[in-house]
């Protein structure tokens, strides 16, 4: 690999997928959430990025390879991307860039793969900003008192945070480990739609760090209705202004089970706002549906094992037809025996990806 100069170089970063605890759905303009969302990042679905650059007239996206091979749809969504990003990297202009990345998962399934490529690209950019001026881009929205204190391991990632969500909104949770937060909220001062914020230790109990994320691959086409066109019918939607309330009850009761290391109410909250986020979908205008005969299967036969085993176990699901089955490490044993035995033949070529808590993205360069 090239060391990277200010004149041709390449930059490397790795960075993980994340799944929400607590639903963003719906937002403002300028990539703004509707609502506070709390995640956690996952260990083994992540993506790796090569930013390829050489000083030219021209500057501009010239190639970009996913696993090897060219992606028209997502190149033109990262050309666009880029093109924004010059009003905060206007040196990018004299730049000519390749993009070589790779995903550990497939593209569409049910994992959030545009938030993991996006955290990846938005650190590599920052990055490169201190290859080639020394320092990272101002962000001008950052709180007036936020920076003090901040290490500049801290600012590069609330910055790459920062550009992340201007990518995907949700990509702003997947530059850190532990429990991620996006979103003003009066439950935590710290909070800011602008850029995650990781909860400090003494909110999560110790507990939490082995939870566990089994993905039951229901299907893994494109789904027939994209997460931006969900945002964007929340709009008009005629339980916005509950959900909005909703969603505070329920980080709260979240933040409690975080603290408190309280198994089963964790469970219970992320249950309650995977179910809460589909039927938003439903009762939408117009309604849509992404659950599968599949999904249902699923979802009663893990509630079915819920309340005959007594474990901690729960799911989520994110705007799509898989299934997040939650656990802990201290039941994993009986959890995969029950996937094995009650849960495969329900997915698609009997697929599921098992992952857990990730530690957050890694240079590569
Ligand atoms: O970041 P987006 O625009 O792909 O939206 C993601 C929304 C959900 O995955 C459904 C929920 C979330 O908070 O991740």
């Amino acid at each position: 690999m090239t060391k990277p100069s200010a004149a041709a170089g390449s930059i490397c970063w790795e960075s993980p997928a994340n799944i929400a605890m607590i639903k963003y759905w719906g937002k403002y303009p300028g990539q703004l959430p509707m609502n506070p969302s709390l995640s956690f990042v996952l260990k083994k679905s992540v993506v790796r990025i090569c930013l390829h650059y050489e000083k030219s007239e021209n500057g501009q996206l010239e190639q970009f390879l996913l696993n090897g091979m060219p992606n028209p749809a997502f190149m033109q969504r990262i050309s666009g991307y880029l093109l924004d990003m010059h009003a905060w990297f206007p040196f990018l202009s004299a730049y000519r860039l390749r993009i070589d990345s790779e995903s550990t998962f497939p593209h569409s399934a049910g994992i959030a793969s545009s938030a993991a490529a996006f955290s990846a690209l938005a650190l590599c950019l920052c990055s490169l900003s201190q290859v080639v001026t020394g320092k990272l881009p101002e962000i001008d929205s950052r709180q007036d008192d936020s920076e003090q204190g901040l290490t500049d391991h801290d600012k590069l990632i609330q910055t790459a945070s920062f550009f992340s969500r201007l990518g995907s909104g949700s990509a702003c949770r997947s530059l850190e480990s532990g429990f991620v937060l996006w979103g003003r909220t009066p439950l935590v001062g710290e909070g800011s739609d602008q850029y995650g914020f990781r909860l400090p230790s003494e909110r999560v109990h110790p507990q939490f760090q082995s939870i566990q994320d089994a993905i039951l691959i229901v299907d893994d086409t494109t789904k027939k209705v994209s997460s931006s066109a969900g945002h964007a019918l929340m709009q008009k939607h005629p339980y916005r202004e509950s959900r909005i309330a909703h969603v505070s009850d329920n980080l709260g009761l979240m933040l409690e089970a975080l603290r408190s290391g309280d198994e089963k109410l964790f469970m219970d909250v992320a249950v309650n706002e995977a179910l809460t986020l589909h039927s938003l979908m439903m009762s939408s205008s117009p309604g849509y549906m992404l659950m599968r005969p599949q999904t249902i299967e699923i979802l009663e036969r893990i509630e079915a094992f819920r309340k005959e085993s007594g474990l901690s176990v729960g799911y989520t699901m994110d705007a799509g037809p898989n299934v997040h089955l939650l656990y802990f490490a201290h039941d994993a044993a009986a959890v995969k025996s029950f996937i094995s035995g009650h849960l495969l033949a329900h997915c698609k070529g009997g697929r599921w990806i098992s992952d857990s808590m990730g530690h957050g993205p890694v240079s590569l360069t």
